[in-house]
């Protein structure tokens, strides 16, 4: 071959491929791919190595005034030719186009035809010109974009952002629902989906506000109708079902994870709303602490047994005995104001004293043998007093406790006496004390004294009327 005939054949194999390019991306929403051409576009990610590499070195020696070699420039060509139509190729066996697969594939297409001109250009008397030297330019910085973007797809939307501010796995002391529960379980079982790039039925999972805004067929969470809610419905539907979520194949939601979703949506669908808002024996406290305790089994191993046959002694129609986790000696305890209230239903406890971690006589006409019962619990973590008549002098009772991270004091009769008391129990983490006889004052005593206690003092109105609603939700599941 001589070497005009060589270059007339490159011509024919450049303009064909362009050609090819141009049609595909005209018509791509026709095009419905063959095994065959699906399996060439696996190998984009091989060749697009080299038109980046060729292409670069071809516009350095351009701006600095050398001369680019028609080899070259006929090889670089036709490489960003190929991996443009290869990754057109791949990008088909994706059947929903996201913004950064788009911006991708279009500024991988105008680098090739970009590089076709240049070619033009070459072999027409042009290849020093201003022109040329303008769109070598051009083709630099759209290279640039195009491998960015392309990171993007292949390694997240954080590919290049430098390191650190990455989520860590540890569920923080007082969670934020959303974010550090819901959004986590979301974030390994739905987002890979439903993320910007790829927004499987226009539903977007990223954040707070596009997962209330719901999708295609509208909102599909209803704060406080997790019944109506059709995001509850396609996690519950049967695996087989083509409308479950996820899809089949991929790992679905556990039955905890769907209790967690349905009670948030219960709740309100809320993102400010914390575990501690809730009431310890709120199904959804119960789920959540059960995430954030890794090895339950292993946190409690010291504790002595107990056997089933004594809870369910123990226990009655206003007295709840559960487990913290299955087989574990650590129990959760929840009492209701009985019709009739007797109290030895709950001095009756002290024979597993030691295995009560958390407890609730919110709302029970309690006193000083109560209190006693209570300082004997000594593993006791959390505890929940409030709508209780219990004083100061109660309240010493308490000082025992060695270690309680929580306290619910609020709505009872203690005064600035009790913050003493309350500042000396060193694991103390969270107060709730608000319409006490508390002064301010002594509030703001408190907070110098343990800068490191969280104190809730001042109900804001939202509270308020969120813990109204939860009281009301409460009573509503024990009559069920
Ligand atoms: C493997 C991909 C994939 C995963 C993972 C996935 N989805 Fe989807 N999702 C889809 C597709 C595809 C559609 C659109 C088709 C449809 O409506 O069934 C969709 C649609 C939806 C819709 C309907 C949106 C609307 O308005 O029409 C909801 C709700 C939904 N998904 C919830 C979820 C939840 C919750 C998860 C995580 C538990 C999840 N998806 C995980 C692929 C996925």
């Amino acid at each position: 071959m001589t070497t005009t005939s060589r270059k007339r054949w490159v011509d024919y194999l450049i303009l064909g491929l362009l050609i090819f390019l141009c049609f595909c991306l005209l018509f791509e929403s026709h095009i419905s791919p063959p095994a065959l051409i699906s399996w060439l576009g696996h190998w984009h990610p091989v060749v697009l190595h080299f038109p980046i590499v060729l292409v670069i070195i071809a516009v350095v020696l351009l701006l600095s005034g050398k001369k680019v070699s028609y080899v070259l420039l006929s090889i670089s060509c036709l490489a960003a030719l190929i991996t443009a139509i290869s990754g057109f190729f791949l990008g088909l066996g994706s059947d929903e186009k996201g913004d950064l697969l788009f911006w991708h594939q279009l500024l991988g297409a105008a680098v090739a035809i970009g590089m076709s001109i240049w070619y033009w250009l070459a072999n027409n008397g042009y290849a020093k010109s201003t022109v040329t030297k303008g769109l070598g330019l051009v083709l630099l910085l759209m290279i640039g974009f195009t491998g960015h973007y392309g990171g993007m797809i292949t390694h997240g939307q954080n590919f290049l952002a430098l390191p650190g501010g990455t989520k860590t796995d540890i569920i923080p002391d007082n969670p934020l629902i959303y974010e550090h529960i819901v959004g986590r379980i979301l974030d390994a079982k739905c987002v890979k989906c439903h993320n910007p790039n790829k927004t499987k039925g226009e539903f977007l999972m990223t954040s707070f506000e596009a997962l209330l805004k719901g999708g295609e067929s509208g909102a599909n969470i209803i704060p406080g109708g997790p019944d109506e809610s059709e995001f509850i419905s396609r996690l519950e539907l049967p695996i087989e079902d083509e409308d479950h979520m996820p899809p089949e194949g991929e790992t679905p939601l556990d039955a905890g994870e769907i209790e967690i979703m349905k009670r948030w949506i219960a709740l309100g669908a809320s993102d400010t709303l914390r575990l501690n808002h809730l009431e310890s024996k709120d199904p959804l406290a119960i789920l959540i602490k059960e995430m954030m305790v890794p090895d339950p089994l292993e946190k409690w191993a010291q504790l002595p047994g107990v056997q089933d046959s004594t809870l369910t002694r123990l226990a009655s129609d206003y007295l709840t005995i559960t487990r913290i986790a299955a087989s574990s000696n650590a129990l959760r305890i929840a009492m209701y104001k009985p019709p009739k209230y007797d109290i030895t239903t709950l001095t009756r406890l002290k024979v597993i004293s030691e295995n009560i971690v958390e407890l609730d006589l919110s709302g029970l006409p309690i006193g000083k043998d109560e209190m006693h019962m209570i300082a004997g619990c000594k593993n006791l973590e959390w505890l929940e007093i409030n709508n209780t008549p219990i004083t100061d002098n109660d309240l010493d009772t308490l000082k025992v406790l060695s270690n309680l991270k929580l306290l619910k004091v609020f709505e009872t009769d203690i005064a600035d006496n009790s913050l003493d008391i309350l500042k000396n129990i060193k694991s103390l983490e969270q107060l709730y004390i608000w319409e006490t006889s508390v002064t301010e004052p002594g509030i703001l005593q408190l907070k110098k004294d343990r800068p490191d206690l969280e104190i809730f003092s001042g109900i804001n109105s939202e509270l308020k009327t969120f813990f109204a609603e939860n009281d009301t939700l409460a009573i509503k599941e024990k009559t069920k």
